[in-house]
């Protein structure tokens, strides 16, 4: 196989380069002291690009700059931060990262939940600000007793409700399709679900489809006991509708991953006490971003060896 070129925009967790640097020459983009110079001698070069979600949207103005472009390998299930009409329009294959991470998203999503509903970062700090010897830390919300509506039921989603199985809680979930071998109940739309429920757990792909699909009115639909937890993209919450809510009483309790401009997190957010706040780690332990660098190799590989990646969009 000859050395073809790959370009790298932005720095990726060390096991993709690990297993492409054998068999390809890799640009990385980033340490260019001119990268528009770079892609205007080099860029007529480069067949396959490797991206990061973390690492801000890739499309057409890109695209542009690499006219023999075959192939983008997402490091990430999620691939709402490539413009997939504008690669499918130059004919650019797109993978992504996906199974390998859904039991680790999983596990963080249910840390999550417990953490939120039993106040467990709020217990800490109340721990370490010697607060303790004054009296206990107040009784927090339960899980028990609980009706869980998951949106989104896919390999993550699954993952989850099987979690969530050994809690005893129900379960409902939407989807736009109603799965035949699924026998929790399914509701039509997110505010059904919402309204069947008191807890939801996002988890299904962000990008225009699904902006806002948790809005003000869904937000009421939960209750004043309602605990939302997002693990899926900051896009599909209106966050300024989060806040208020969280603000008002008009649910409970918040645990999120994801924001709508990471990585800034709104100051209103950050103050509000009811809101148990992670920075995007869903899937961020060294086992789980290494087997994902493995998989955004092996795609790049598989396409380059045999003309078929592996996980194509
Ligand atoms: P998946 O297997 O493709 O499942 C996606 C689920 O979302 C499916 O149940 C799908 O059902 C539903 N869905 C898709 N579009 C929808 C829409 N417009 N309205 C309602 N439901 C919709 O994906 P996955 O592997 O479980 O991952 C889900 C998402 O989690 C990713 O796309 C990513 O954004 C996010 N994620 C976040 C982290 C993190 O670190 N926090 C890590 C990994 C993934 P239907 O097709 O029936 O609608
Ligand atoms: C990572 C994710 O944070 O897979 C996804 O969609 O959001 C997470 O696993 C991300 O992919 C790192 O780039």
């Amino acid at each position: 196989m000859s050395r073809e070129s790959i370009l790298l925009p932005a720095p990726m967790h060390g096991s993709v380069a690990a297993a492409l640097e054998p068999r390809f020459t890799l640009h990385r983009l980033w340490q260019e002291d001119d990268p528009d110079a770079f892609l205007r001698a080099h860029g007529p070069s480069i067949r396959a690009l490797a991206v990061s979600t973390l690492a801000g949207p890739v499309g057409a103005d890109l695209f542009d700059r690499l006219p023999a472009l075959e192939i983008v390998a997402n490091f990430g299930v999620g691939y709402d931060n490539v413009d997939i009409a504008a690669a499918r329009a130059r004919g650019i294959v797109v993978t992504n990262t996906p199974g390998v991470l859904d039991e680790e998203v999983a596990d963080l999503a249910v840390a999550l939940l417990l953490a939120t509903i039993r106040q467990l970062p709020q217990a800490e700090r109340f721990l370490r600000a010697g607060l303790w010897r004054d009296g206990g830390f107040p009784l927090s919300p339960t899980l028990r007793g609980r009706r869980v509506g998951l949106l989104g039921l896919g390999g993550i989603g699954k993952a989850i409700a099987r979690r969530l199985e050994g809690f005893g809680v129900d379960l409902a979930y939407h989807g736009r399709t109603r799965q035949a071998a699924v026998a929790y109940p399914w509701y039509p739309t997110p505010l059904a679900l919402a309204e069947a429920c008191d807890t939801l757990i996002a988890i299904l792909p962000g990008g225009p489809a699904t902006r806002h699909i948790i809005d003000a009115a869904v937000l009421a639909a939960l209750g004043p006991q309602g605990v939302l937890i997002n693990v899926a993209r900051g896009s599909v919450v209106d966050q300024d509708a989060l806040i208020d809510a969280l603000r008002q009483g008009t649910i409970l309790a918040a645990g999120l991953d994801v924001y709508a401009a990471e990585p800034e997190v709104p100051a209103e957010l950050l103050a509000l006490p009811n809101a148990v706040l992670l920075p995007h780690v869903g899937s961020a332990s060294e086992h789980t971003r290494s087997a994902m660098g493995h998989l955004v190799a092996d795609n790049l590989i598989a396409w380059f060896e045999r003309g078929h990646p592996l996980t194509p969009v």
